[in-house]
């Protein structure tokens, strides 16, 4: 959803003038890894929400490919069947209130499964002619949305293949029927290997027809930044160097690996999480006022800031990774003794990083980056603190006695708006206290279950691509991690494990901001800061 069109919107009960959003119009979805994962836990629940809230098009086909031994019936059951587990389930990922039968029906009813091995040419020759049936007999058009749910090795031969079975084939600039490719994370290791998936991909389709999907963009607090932002007189004059100190940005998980150890192994949480779901936080608050609501206006500026951000050295990067520890009577083991994990990985389970724009809004004001696993709680915030007034009129304090100002963004959990300032203390004497004023989307709001992927995925169907990656993009973040990488892979980690599980992250990530200023630290990872459980 491009935050800035007059775009519809999930209905805000009672507001009047909510736009609702229309049906998207008909296509077919073929889902690449329809038995993995992904598809089980993420998307098929979206797609049942968009079903459930009747946008999903009346003229749909649906069709599963994997290699896994499944028809069409145990496909689809097996979906419901874990569809149905999240029902009721408050800690699920996916908010189901119940599995409505009329939409389960319009989602499955006509869906097919192919079974095969994607690298071979007879598999598309199958899919191909499996596919034009259901063209046929559910009339979509012949648009369709080929979504890559499977292990980035296969990004490129897929597009290949389904471009060499003709599949891919679009008008020269796009008219007749529509044909689109939605790439998961992640794009490439690294800025070469972005580049090389970049050039396979583009040599088989245009630049219009790919959807890299970051699932941080389809978060409702993310899209919110822009609101906030482009949408109120209030904070604009505010969003400067001249008003702003600097700007925290943390991404904390109480999650470990979670049986991803094999990818994680591999990945670590600089590539893991960084050039993309933290650096698009950072472009949303970054990014310069966009010169029109398309969505190249909003990814152009995206790419000019991205292109700001100067290299990252390796002396303004620190990583982590957690040791055991104990939370509410829980121990967990620390990262090298996780199933699947190396006795002595190397791998960074945690990383910090200072970033400078070279930029007239942000030229001298550092933007600190954390993220983490088995941290002290679960939080996505970024946190900006303003400069402080140059005098104290008050008896007795100094200037440095007042804390700073803070306006939090709270992107997941507790999603909301926290402005933190000083007040008068009731009584007879003039004393401040710290104040917070607060706007919550769940006083607010009755939202209706999203996961994110609703929004991605009905945006892929209506040819939105605001909230994706372009190829520049990417190479651009890449760009800016890649001398860190390349000194960490060189370069052993010094006294891992460094952090204790649960606990705030390793205690070297606050020279990053006290060697800049000593009364900079970085905000507790709590969610109610007066509680800090670090
Ligand atoms: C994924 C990462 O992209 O994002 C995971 O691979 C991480 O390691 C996850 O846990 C975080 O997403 P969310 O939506 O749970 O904050």
């Amino acid at each position: 959803m491009n935050p800035l069109a007059q775009h519809p919107s999930r209905p805000d009960a009672g507001a009047a003038g909510v736009v609702s959003a229309a049906p998207a119009g008909p296509c077919s979805v073929v889902i690449f890894g329809a038995a993995g994962d992904l598809t089980k836990r993420l998307l098929e629940p979206a797609l049942f929400n968009l079903a459930n809230t009747g946008l999903v098009p009346e003229h749909f086909g649906l069709l599963g490919a994997d290699i896994a031994d499944l028809d069409a019936r145990g496909w689809t059951a097996s979906l419901r069947a874990m569809l149905e587990s999240f029902v009721g389930d408050p800690e699920a990922e996916d908010q189901i209130g119940r599995v409505n039968d009329a939409a389960w029906e319009r989602l499955t009813a006509h869906a097919d499964y192919v079974q095969g091995d994607f690298t071979r040419d007879e598999f598309y020759e199958t899919l191909k002619s499996r596919l034009e049936a259901i063209e046929t007999s559910q009339g979509t058009g012949g648009n369709r949305l080929f979504y890559l749910a499977v292990a980035d090795r296969f990004f490129a031969p897929i597009v290949e293949h389904l471009g060499k079975a003709g599949l891919l084939a679009e008008g020269e600039s796009g008219e007749g029927p529509w044909r689109r490719i939605v790439i998961e994370k992640p794009f490439g290791h690294d800025l070469a290997s972005a580049k090389a998936l970049n050039r396979r991909l583009l040599d088989v389709v245009a630049e219009r027809q790919i959807y890299r999907i970051d699932h941080f963009l389809g978060k409702e607090t993310v899209q919110n930044i822009m609101a906030l932002r482009f949408g109120n007189g209030l904070f604009d004059p505010l969003w400067n160097r001249d008003r702003i100190d600097h700007v925290q940005i943390t991404v904390a998980e109480t999650v470990g690996v979670e049986g991803r150890a094999k990818f994680y192994e591999q990945a670590g949480a600089l590539r893991d999480m960084v050039p993309n779901h933290v650096f698009q936080l950072v472009a949303m608050v970054a990014m310069e006022p966009p010169v029109g609501v398309r969505a190249e206006a909003i990814r152009d500026k995206k790419l000019e800031l991205f292109s700001a951000i100067r290299t990252v050295r390796p002396e303004d990067a620190v990583r982590g990774q957690y040791d055991a520890g104990e939370v509410s009577g829980r121990r967990a083991r620390a990262y090298r003794e996780e199933p699947g994990v190396a006795a002595d990985s190397n791998t960074e389970t945690y990383v910090a990083l200072r970033l400078a724009i070279d930029n007239w809004r942000w030229a001298g004001v550092p933007f600190y980056l954390r993220t983490g696993k088995h941290l002290s709680e679960r939080m996505t915030e970024i946190a900006i603190r303003f400069r402080k007034q140059p005098l104290a009129p008050f008896k007795g304090a100094s200037i440095d006695d007042l804390p700073p100002n803070w306006l939090v963004l709270r992107i997941q959990p507790d999603e909301g708006i926290a402005i933190e300032f000083e007040v008068k203390r009731p009584g007879q004497t003039m004393q401040l206290a710290p104040a917070q004023m607060q706007f919550r989307y769940r006083d607010r709001f009755d939202p209706e279950p999203n996961v994110g992927y609703e929004t991605l995925l009905y945006d892929c169907m209506t040819g939105d691509q605001t909230l994706f990656q372009r190829a520049d993009m990417v190479e651009e973040t890449w760009r800016v991690v890649g001398e860190v990488l390349d000194d960490w892979s060189g370069r052993p980690a010094a006294g891992f494990p460094n952090y204790r599980s649960f606990s705030a992250g390793p205690e070297e990530a606050e020279r990053l901001l006290s060697d800049d200023d000593p009364t900079r630290r970085w905000r507790p990872v709590a969610l109610d800061p007066a509680e800090d459980g670090s």
